[in-house]
């Protein structure tokens, strides 16, 4: 029988500590395990963005992730954005311009958007275009999704928001 594996890890500033079987996908820890269910699947195979988290800051596909994997690391998902009850200057961004439709793509979307933003605070359409390029929308056309991150980047240059 093969035995579980010990997934040592920080999700969203808190610690987690749980036994997985070795070949259990990160996204289905974080979903069925933890109950974060803002994470999506969409494909399954690495080709949607849907299931995007931030893994030590950067953006993977958690759909593509061991939970082994990710043992020892830094996770956030969106459930960690908010601060105190404060919306993340992206999460309001996307509201505010209109950015989610059906909304199934918005956490990976926001979070492939917010590791751009950490290293990058004022992206042209270019590098926001490049940094979503794995995140597939089949609702918006990709026009408010790029205004909202760049009015996301005004406002985290105001200090507005959590985070
Ligand atoms: S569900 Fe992971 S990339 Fe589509
Ligand atoms: S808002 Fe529906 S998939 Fe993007």
């Amino acid at each position: 029988m093969t035995q579980p594996f010990r997934l040592v890890a920080t999700v969203n500033g808190k610690p987690v500590d749980l036994f997985v079987p070795p070949n259990r996908r990160l996204l289905d820890v974080l979903r069925d395990d933890l109950g974060l269910t803002g994470t999506k699947e969409g494909c399954g195979e690495g080709e949607c963005g849907a299931c995007t988290v931030l893994l030590d800051g950067r953006p993977v596909n958690a759909c593509l992730v061991l939970a082994g994997e990710a043992s020892g690391h830094e996770i956030t998902t969106i459930e960690g954005l908010s601060q105190n009850g404060r919306l993340h200057p992206l999460q309001e961004a996307f509201l505010e311009a209109g950015a989610v439709q059906c909304g199934f793509c918005t956490p990976g979307m926001i979070l492939a958007a917010k590791a751009l933003l950490d290293v990058n605070p004022d992206p042209d359409t270019e590098a926001i275009r490049t940094a979503l390029s794995g995140n597939l929308c089949r609702c918006t056309g990709y026009v408010k999704i790029i205004a909202a991150v760049r009015l996301a980047a005004r406002k985290m240059a105001r200090g507005e928001g959590a985070g």
